[in-house]
């Protein structure tokens, strides 16, 4: 949970009742976020739930239809020009000219900075992020993991405080995932504050706090181990070679609100443990199948989120 004794200027973001719809659909609805400075926080929530669209709201692209606050100490309704300048947004999509190389795509973004001593600043970023060796690559040519490092390297030449940064590692290889995320915690470590989206719960657990939201609501906020554990949600584990005719059965049945294979074994959860526990005696005993009670993964926590959000939404 947040400090209450942090002041406004320890904030990074503090918006309350942020909201934006676009024709009939709210996108973001009263979404609040309180975020100290320093820390890396991961976005997550499902497709089309409104991350995209926070993002660009915070970041004083996109004017919120209500709500307020701010972002770096700075006003997003009014003070967007600021926001801009101390922010590194990185995009969702890919955004750099694919026919230009590294070093001209960073040039470019330079001079959109006005930025002092370009050479200089450049051959830094290229260094900080391996990059030196192919600055003459065509951006287009580069792969998606190199891509992701060029838009970093793009989104921090300007010296931001804060880095805002869209799924950048969405369909890059687990590898360079890992670098990435190498590089995200360098940057922290040199004081950068980083709000990062992403639909990988390996990378929702490297990050400091979570924001989960699911179609446009704020469903929780705070650390994992705290998200987990104030979940209300009990997870049972089958284990065995017959697990797999069980599935059927557990489905739909009183107890199990949620099943689901993680690998070789079964996941059943549900939020009335007793419930869950006559569930599962009523399969015990069977050949071929051991259960143990376990601590819920994220994933089943977002998963009964999303549920949770869903007959919110009406089913939507
Ligand atoms: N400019 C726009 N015009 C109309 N609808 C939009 C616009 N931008 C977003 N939306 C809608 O708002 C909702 C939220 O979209 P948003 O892109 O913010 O979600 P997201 O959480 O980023 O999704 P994803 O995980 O797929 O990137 C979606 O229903 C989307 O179709
Ligand atoms: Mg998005």
């Amino acid at each position: 949970m947040l400090d209450a004794s942090l002041s406004q200027s320890d904030l990074a973001i503090d918006v309350r009742g942020l909201t934006k719809t676009f024709g009939k659909r709210t996108a973001v609805d009263h979404v609040d976020i309180t975020m100290p400075r320093g820390q890396v926080w991961g976005f997550l929530g499902p497709n089309g739930s409104g991350k995209t669209t926070t993002i660009r709201m915070l970041c004083g692209l996109l004017k919120p239809d209500a709500g307020q606050g701010t972002c770096l100490g700075y006003d997003i309704l009014k003070q967007s020009r600021e926001i801009k300048r101390e922010i590194g947004y990185m995009t969702q999509k890919f955004s750099y000219w694919e026919d230009l190389s590294i070093r001209e795509n960073l040039e470019f973004v330079a001079n959109l900075y006005g930025i002092k001593n370009r050479r200089q600043v450049i051959d830094r970023a290229l260094e900080d992020l391996g990059l030196t060796t192919r600055q003459k690559q065509l951006a287009g040519t580069l792969s998606g993991g190199w891509k992701q490092r060029l838009a970093l390297a793009a989104c921090t030449l300007h010296d931001p405080k804060m880095l805002m940064l869209d799924e950048p590692t969405a369909g890059v290889d687990p590898q360079a995932r890992r670098d990435f995320w190498d590089q995200i915690h360098r940057l922290s470590a040199q004081g950068l504050t980083v709000l990062v989206s992403t639909h990988y719960m390996d990378e929702a657990e490297r990050c400091d706090q979570i924001v989960y939201i699911a179609y446009g609501k704020l469903m929780t906020q705070g650390r994992v181990e705290d998200i987990i554990a104030g979940s209300g949600l009990y997870t049972f584990v089958a284990e065995g070679s017959s697990v797999r005719d069980l599935m059927e059965r557990l489905r739909g049945q009183p107890g199990a609100d949620h099943v689901a294979y993680f690998g070789n074994a079964l996941h059943v959860s549900g939020g009335d443990l007793g419930a869950l526990r006559k569930l599962v005696a009523g399969h015990s005993g069977m050949p071929g199948v051991q259960w143990h009670q376990m601590r819920p993964s994220l994933e089943d926590v977002f998963i009964h989120l999303m549920g949770q959000s869903t007959d919110n939404a009406g089913g939507r």
